[in-house]
């Protein structure tokens, strides 16, 4: 937990942006729900508990079944949840009280889980607007249910000023992203040296994985670790690592203070590249590093995912996999058949952060429309850059023989892409180099104290001595 000081400041802010949505006495409250133990079959056999992050932002509290309710007229903030009982402490051990719990992180008032409710039904009874976020759990789902709330129609105000707030990044945060990103850095580390040939990929990826739940909470999402990267979100790890082929892991790390990081790296399996890889390498690199580069305040995550679609397309173009002029390709989409994801998406308290609160409010500026297309329409970030912002730069080339079939029998980008010579690339795979990046005051800065090895010679020179 931070200290109490972070979690009062930042109530106080989010009070005072709700204070601009509606004159005083008519601002209502603004209801935050935390996680409660998700069962895997039964109740008390539940998955590992993760904490709400909207809740662990503003209340920084990592315990199931907490509540709290912020009077956005009075400025009055109390926590609701109950005591360990008798049997609480026979199983699970004693616990300080709610009281002393709530005064840790700056709130005044506490009360029982059932007062919640209660405060809850009274503030609407007396037609006070009740704010909510979009749930995103069942059981935060039902919770409002039964507060006669429709969960579909959460605060749009309070969803845009928590995004104000999350958006930027706190220094104290920072830290906690180069943590995480340090044990993301190891935990990569040690998967690029269990990778040779005739390993098992449930040894590599346990392995990883593992590593997260030693020096932290553990990944922070399910580890993608595949021969075949060309299915973007493979998550099986039942193959055997054979020779010739390019391995890609996508995986990360959430540290105790539940912040993520994630990176991708692609691997030559017998630790050489052949040609065709590193042909192929060599323009994701550049496409990554060029991200990097024109990342800084006030420039447009959207136009720099335009920018690496150039440089993907004229790498390819150079290969002969495609023809035509760049810009008539990029408006085109044609880049979409081979990177059909966006360049990156926000990172904080959740890997992809704050989707849960709407994917274009977080990743768009009001005056941005998400494209239709392919690629371009899959990216999540596409803001003007502020200072705090931290984002993954993550391009990538697949051949994904399902898709290079439609688009070649719809007759799609018949006139750019050289359709017989992609007919050689229908086992190469996929590449996806990733990062986590801090715009800064005057630029961007990779997070983590160390970067994996992400050129060709030097990927190889790691392998080698792995
Ligand atoms: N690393 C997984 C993703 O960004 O979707
Ligand atoms: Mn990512």
């Amino acid at each position: 937990m931070f200290d109490k000081g972070i979690y009062i400041r930042r109530r106080a802010t989010l009070i005072e942006r709700m204070a601009s949505c509606a004159p005083e006495g008519k601002r209502g409250i603004a209801i935050f729900i935390g996680n409660a133990d998700a069962p895997a079959q039964y109740r008390d056999n539940a998955y590992a508990f993760r904490q709400d992050s909207t809740w662990l932002y503003y209340f920084g509290i990592d315990l199931q079944g907490y509540a709290a309710i912020i009077d956005l007229d009075s400025a009055g903030q109390t926590i609701y949840a109950d005591d360990v009982d008798i049997d609480d402490v026979i199983w699970s051990g004693p616990q300080p009280s709610v009281r002393s719990i709530a005064e840790s992180v700056g709130v005044p008032c506490s009360a029982p889980a059932a007062a919640f409710d209660e405060a809850v039904r009274a503030a609407a009874a007396k037609g006070r607007e009740v704010h909510f976020i979009p749930p995103s759990r069942y059981y935060n789902t039902l919770r409002l249910r039964n507060l006669s709330l429709d969960p579909s129609k959460s605060s749009l105000s309070l969803v845009k000023a928590i995004i104000s707030m999350r958006l930027v990044k706190e220094d104290v945060e920072i830290e906690q992203m180069d943590d995480a990103c340090d044990i993301g850095y190891r935990m990569h580390s040690l998967g690029r040296s269990l990778v040779k040939v005739g390993a098992r990929e449930q040894d590599i990826a346990g392995a990883m994985d593992g590593y997260t739940i030693q020096k932290g909470w553990g990944v922070s999402f399910p580890t993608i670790l595949t021969q075949h990267g060309e299915t973007l979100h493979l998550h099986g790890h039942t193959g055997i690592v054979v020779p010739g082929r390019l391995m890609l892991i996508d995986a990360g790390a959430e540290n105790n203070m539940h912040y993520p990081s994630d990176f991708t790296r692609t691997y030559p399996t017998g630790g050489k590249f052949t040609k065709k890889q590193r042909d192929i390498y060599e323009i994701v690199c550049r496409a990554n590093e060029a991200a990097f580069s024109l990342t800084k305040p006030g420039v447009a995550y959207r136009d720099v995912h335009l920018a690496v679609e150039k440089i993907l397309l004229e790498g390819l173009r150079d290969l002969g996999l495609v023809r035509g002029n760049l810009d008539d390709m990029v408006d085109c989409g044609i880049c979409g058949m081979f990177m059909p994801h966006g360049l990156g998406h926000n990172i904080g308290l959740d890997v992809h952060d704050m989707e849960d609160l709407g994917e274009n409010l977080v990743g768009y500026d009001p005056d941005q429309k998400r494209a239709p297309r392919m690629g371009l329409g899959s990216l999540r970030m596409a803001r003007r850059l502020v200072p705090g912002n931290v984002i993954s730069d993550e391009p990538g080339i697949y051949f994904i023989p399902a898709l290079i079939g439609k688009w070649k029998e719809e007759g799609t980008g018949r006139d750019f892409v050289n359709y017989a010579a992609l007919e050689d690339y229908y086992d190469f795979g996929g590449i996806r180099l990733e990062d986590d990046v801090l715009v800064t005051a005057d630029g961007a800065r990779r997070l983590g104290h160390e970067r994996l090895p992400i050129f060709p010679d030097d990927v190889e020179a790691a392998m080698a001595a792995d």
